[in-house]
């Protein structure tokens, strides 16, 4: 079978099982079965599939029908830019979350120590440390899978970046200039409305809020209350709905910042910034 005749085979099996995209997948994973950009498909669309290729293909195809994240079947999204391995232990990054990186960029510090609490595949963290030259970041999270899949993101991009399994920020020390996170902030209850694809395939600690709603992000203001230096910015992703309740941690000592929204009007980005000393 050709390339052109793969493709067109594939395209069509997919769209049959109402995968989005169908055509873009298609190329996405024949691509990926090649170890070629896609461009390469169309330069040279008549060359004949080998059996191995073909076979890769089929498990592809196979997988995406099933349900499986298109990102997780060929193991890489991007983020900013960059190109980050993602695997079943770490959320896919979303673009959303590139409003925190964003966020700090445009408050351009002089100065920058920066800690990311629940880093997944690192896409925050390595993403603020070779955005900010000088800069020293550090990253945890409870799952030593993702603090895995994150150290080799980080080496893979030349990021330095140290990183921890911790719950939140317990058992980190020292003071920071911004603490950024995008929590998991599904409520259990919601489980139904998620996509199949998230629903059944994302690992739960990244999605879903062990306590209550606001549990980990009131963790997250009191510790930064502990570790930002004056004048330092506690910046986190929030789900819908969510702002007012998220504004309400911030008590005496902080200064609210403007929301981020998102392309679609939606809050995203909460700013709080910790008050000078005197
Ligand atoms: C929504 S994901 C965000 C991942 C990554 N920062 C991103 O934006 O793509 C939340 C992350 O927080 C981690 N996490 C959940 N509960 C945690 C806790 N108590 N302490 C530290 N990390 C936690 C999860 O393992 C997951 O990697």
């Amino acid at each position: 079978m050709t390339i052109r005749e793969a493709l067109r085979n594939a395209a069509e099996r997919l769209e049959l099982h109402r995968i989005s995209n169908a055509r873009l997948t298609a190329e996405v994973l024949l691509a990926h079965c090649l170890s070629v950009e896609r461009e390469y498909l169309y330069s040279h669309d008549d060359r004949v599939l080998r059996e191995e290729e073909s076979q890769c293909l089929e498990n592809a195809i196979y997988e995406r029908m099933s349900g499986v994240p298109l990102q997780y079947i060929v193991g890489r999204q991007e983020f900013y830019g960059r190109y980050f391995r993602v695997g079943p232990a770490v959320l896919i990054p979303r673009p959303e979350t590139e409003y925190i990186i964003d966020s700090v960029l445009e408050i351009r510090p002089s100065r920058c120590r920066i800690l990311d609490v629940g880093t997944g595949s690192g896409c925050i963290a390595v993403t603020l440390g070779l955005e900010i030259a000088g800069s020293e970041v550090f990253a945890g999270d409870v799952s030593e899978q993702a603090v895995r899949m994150a150290q080799e993101n980080a080496l893979a991009l030349g990021a330095n970046v140290g990183f921890v399994c911790m719950d939140v920020m317990d058992g980190v020390s020292g003071r920071f200039d911004f603490i950024v996170s995008n929590p998991p902030y599904v409520r259990p209850g919601d489980i139904s409305r998620l996509q199949r694809e998230v629903r059944e395939h994302e690992p739960p600690v990244a999605l879903f809020s062990p306590e209550d709603e606001l549990g980990i992000y009131r963790r997250l203001v009191e510790g930064a209350e502990e570790m930002l230096l004056p004048g330092g910015y506690l910046i986190m992703e929030i789900g819908f709905g969510m702002e007012e309740k998220v504004l309400s941690l911030f008590e005496t000592g902080w200064q609210k910042l403007p929301t981020k929204t998102d392309l679609q009007g939606i809050p995203r980005t909460v700013i709080g910034r910790k008050a000078n000393a005197g």
